[in-house]
């Protein structure tokens, strides 16, 4: 089987860095490159972040910082979940590995179009860089083979009642991608909230005894504090991975199309994913919505990418 090449664009981030980790050496997946823009942090702390773990995980791949704020809207942080460096918990350690001299934007556009087969998008932060390669380069839809993001809500949001955290940080850029035309799938809170890293999964992954189970432990260990005292979650919902999850194994969640409409009203719901699943407006529908996950097959394959790498 062709390997399915990627391009994972992320704010790391404690739930990015297990997604990069997962991404990274997976027989089925070809990670081109790693784009970063702001989000969970400053840009320069998420592309740092972001430059690390590709180091730590020996990824030979350009990492390309990108967006620095969002298009429209001023620039938000989560510093009470991912601490001040973004990823309270790792240990940096002097590296070599330099930023790609391309920003995100061109090394997007560039990527896709002379890509000889379409590229799949995974966006695990804020769609700014994304939504502006759209712009510049509106052919780059052509040659996306579907855009995977970890973002939105058909229920509840997590930042305001009404919004989830990646797309309340860039409204304008998720209505963006939305209304794109490409294949867009939305993993929100609905399936990311129900894959708990409870102290059994950190126990269970700490058991393999590599290096990227070190990192799963020591990023989780901060990640959970934070999740607790913010949300009382017994465990931190580890989001992000559940695109590559995706990716790996399509069964592991159950998706429904629908028609999304992105709230940019600037309201109280500004930044909500309207799904409208019992299609009440008759609009085309526009997004395939994951509305159920499977948590055991789920953590079945975190851990088989976690045993992937070597000590
Ligand atoms: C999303 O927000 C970020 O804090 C996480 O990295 C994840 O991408 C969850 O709402
Ligand atoms: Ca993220």
């Amino acid at each position: 089987m062709n390997r399915r090449p990627i391009i994972l664009d992320c704010d790391p981030g404690h739930d990015d860095a297990i997604a990069i980790l997962m991404a990274g050496n997976h027989p089925d997946i070809e990670l081109l490159g790693i784009t970063v823009e702001s989000g969970n942090q400053t840009l320069m702390k998420t592309g740092k972040n972001a430059l690390h773990l590709a180091a730590y995980l020996d990824l030979d791949v350009p990492v390309c910082l990108g967006a620095s704020e969002p298009i429209i809207k001023e620039v938000e942080a989560c510093p009470a979940i991912h601490g001040e460096s973004g990823l309270d918990g790792f240990t940096y350690l002097p590296i070599e590995k330099q930023f790609d001299s391309r920003s995100a934007v061109s090394y997007l556009i560039e990527t896709i179009l002379s890509a000889p087969q379409k590229v799949t998008v995974v966006t695990t932060g804020p769609m700014t860089n994304l939504a502006l390669a759209m712009k510049v380069e509106p052919r780059i839809k052509d040659n996306i083979e579907e855009v995977v993001l970890m973002g939105g809500s058909i229920g509840r949001g997590n930042v305001t009642p009404a919004a989830e955290f990646n797309i309340l940080c860039d409204p304008e850029a998720a209505y963006i991608v939305f209304n794109s035309g490409c294949v867009v799938k939305m993993f929100g809170l609905d399936v990311t909230r129900q894959v708990l890293v409870l102290p059994s999964v950190i126990e269970r992954m700490a058991k393999v005894e590599n290096k990227a189970s070190k990192l799963f432990v020591d990023l989780m260990t901060v990640f959970n504090q934070n999740q607790k005292h913010v949300f009382g979650f017994a465990g931190g919902p580890l989001h992000d991975p559940v695109t590559i999850a995706y990716l790996i194994d399509p069964t592991v969640v159950k998706l429904q199309h629908v028609s999304c409409e992105i709230d940019i009203s600037r309201g109280t719901s500004y930044g909500r994913t309207n799904c409208d699943l019992f299609n009440y407006q008759k609009k085309p529908k526009n997004a395939y919505v994951a509305t159920e996950i499977d948590v055991a097959k789920y953590w079945d394959i975190v851990e088989s990418c976690i045993q992937r790498y070597s000590l």
